[in-house]
């Protein structure tokens, strides 16, 4: 079972991006996170990164037949993109987004998230623990 993980932008600067709300942990710190989690549910993963939205809704087109289930942190397009949102709702596979903070707790304006109205569920302010726990239920969710 192959799970795609895509992280949006500004995630690539992880560790040195305000850490005092997302962390002190890299990109490729939190990656082999979860690439070992996954490994150890038995869950194959591809994982990606990138800053542009087209990008992001390719990726999200590719993936079909190829992948099971995909785990999403848009970042800041959560909030504004409807053309992710209408990706997400193109794919035949269960999509879980992920938030490493509590977008609910921060600003107004990050209270919204158009891309986690298009997902089956959202995990957000668990950190980066969140990706861990969002693999942990698509191992679940296949028994
Ligand atoms: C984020 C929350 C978003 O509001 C923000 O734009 C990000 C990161 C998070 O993981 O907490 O870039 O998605």
């Amino acid at each position: 079972m192959k799970v795609l993980v895509i992280h949006g932008p500004s995630l690539d600067l992880l560790g040195t991006r305000e850490p005092e709300i997302y962390g002190d942990e890299t990109l490729d710190e939190v990656n082999k996170r979860i690439e070992e989690e996954a490994r150890s549910l038995g869950l194959e993963t591809v994982i990606h990164q990138t800053g542009r939205e087209g990008e992001f809704v390719e990726l999200l087109a590719a993936s079909v037949g190829d992948v099971d289930a995909a785990i999403l942190n848009p970042a800041a397009y959560s909030h504004t993109s409807r053309a992710i949102a209408e990706a997400i709702r193109a794919v035949p596979y269960p999509v879980v987004e992920v938030h490493l903070s509590n977008i609910h707790a921060r600003e107004e304006w990050r209270r919204t998230s158009l891309t986690a109205e298009a997902s089956v569920g959202v995990i957000a302010g668990l950190g980066a623990r969140g990706y861990l726990l969002a693999l942990k239920w698509v191992r679940e969710a296949k028994d």
